[in-house]
This record gives C-alpha cells, sequence and structure tokens, in this order.
C-alpha cells in the first residue's frame, strides 16, 4: 500500500533488494581475503534499512559500528562538522566501510571521510544506496552506489522528511502539497 503523500514510487522495495544484492556481491568481492575484519561504519539514521539488509547478505567477518554527525550546509566550511554519535571503535590501520544512504552536494561525506583520515583509517570503502549527482557541490565519488536518482528529495527506506518515513519499504516523492 502506498502512503497516500506519496506522490511516486522511485524504487519498489524489490527493486532495492536487487540493488543491495549487487553491492552485496561487489564488497563480497572486495573484501573477502581480508586478515583484520573490516569495519562496517553505518550514517545514522538514515543507513538502518540499507545497512540491515546489506550485512545479511556480507560472507566475511566483519565489525559493526555507527557515527552520527550534524552538517552545516551552505557557505560553512567543510570543518564545520558536529559529531552527535561517535564510534566506539578505533579506526587506526583498519579497513572501513562507510554506508550512506544518499550523497547530495556530497558535504556531509566529505566531512565524515575527513574524520576517518584523521584517525589513520588503513583504507575507506565508501559505499551508498542513492546518489543524486545533479546537485554535487564537491567532486567526490562514491566508491559504490546502488541507484542513482534524479533532482527529487525522496523519501522512505532510512529517508527522512522531519524525521518521518523512514519506515516505508520503498522510496518515492514527497507530494508537494504535504510540504509546502
Ligand atoms: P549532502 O548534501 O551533504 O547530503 O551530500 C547528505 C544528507 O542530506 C540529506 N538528504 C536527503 N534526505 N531525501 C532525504 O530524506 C533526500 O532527497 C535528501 N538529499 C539529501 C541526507 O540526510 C543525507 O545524509
Ligand atoms: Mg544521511
Amino acid at each position: 500500500m502506498i502512503d497516500n503523500r506519496i506522490d511516486k514510487v522511485l524504487l519498489t522495495a524489490d527493486e532495492i533488494e536487487a540493488g543491495i544484492n549487487k553491492c552485496a556481491q561487489y564488497i563480497n568481492k572486495k573484501f573477502k581475503q581480508s586478515k583484520i575484519p573490516p569495519l562496517m561504519v553505518g550514517v545514522l539514521k538514515g543507513c538502518i534499512p540499507f545497512l540491515g539488509r546489506l550485512i545479511s547478505k556480507v560472507e566475511f567477518d566483519m565489525e559493526l559500528d555507527f557515527i552520527a554527525v550534524a552538517s552545516y550546509h551552505g557557505t560553512e566550511s567543510t570543518q564545520n562538522v558536529k559529531i552527535v554519535t561517535d564510534l566506539a571503535t578505533d579506526v587506526k590501520n583498519r579497513d572501513v566501510i562507510l554506508i550512506e544512504d544518499i550523497v547530495d552536494t556530497a558535504f556531509t561525506i566529505h566531512q565524515i571521510l575527513e574524520i576517518f583520515k584523521n584517525r589513520q583509517a588503513k583504507s575507506i570503502t565508501f559505499v551508498t544506496l542513492l546518489d543524486k549527482p545533479s546537485r554535487r557541490i564537491l567532486n567526490l565519488k562514491p566508491d559504490y552506489f546502488c541507484f542513482t536518482i534524479p533532482n527529487y528529495f525522496v523519501v522512505g527506506f532510512g529517508l527522512d522528511y522531519n524525521q518521518k518515513f523512514r519506515n516505508l519499504p520503498y522510496i518515492g516523492v514527497l507530494k508537494k502539497s504535504y510540504y509546502s
């Protein structure tokens, strides 16, 4: 059943699942031979459904941790990242697989990547469910994205509007009447 505040569905639950299967093949191939278990780090909160499905398909030993940041878009410099929830794990010399819901301007992910570089992670593989390249400001590409989407504000499967809609099993575009 489609929520009546959704204008159109961009990605159905089945399409998302198929996309995550391919993503799992990519990380399984890349990390199957790892001697030290890679650390998968979810960027809260939007990563949760994606990460949940993805780790169930991972075929190597891994560890899990989370980070949450408040990002200040617009005129602010990239140093202006506030860590809301920090990792519990020391990432020094670890292979890190960073899991995001969406890359838009790329400010947020740039800031997070800087944190991991400063803490001397051995490698960082950046994986995102959605890529919205039309709004990119920083020249930054994910190592892997499941889907490219047009310039819509999307919700569902972890993505929110004012903290709502994260629970939808599909990804959709909100009706204009709902937020204007
Ligand atoms: P930047 O611009 O820093 O954005 O790459 C990343 C963060 O912005 C949020 N974002 C969205 N959230 N629907 C959402 O629900 C969208 O279409 C959307 N575009 C960007 C999101 O929190 C992401 O981590
Ligand atoms: Mg996010």
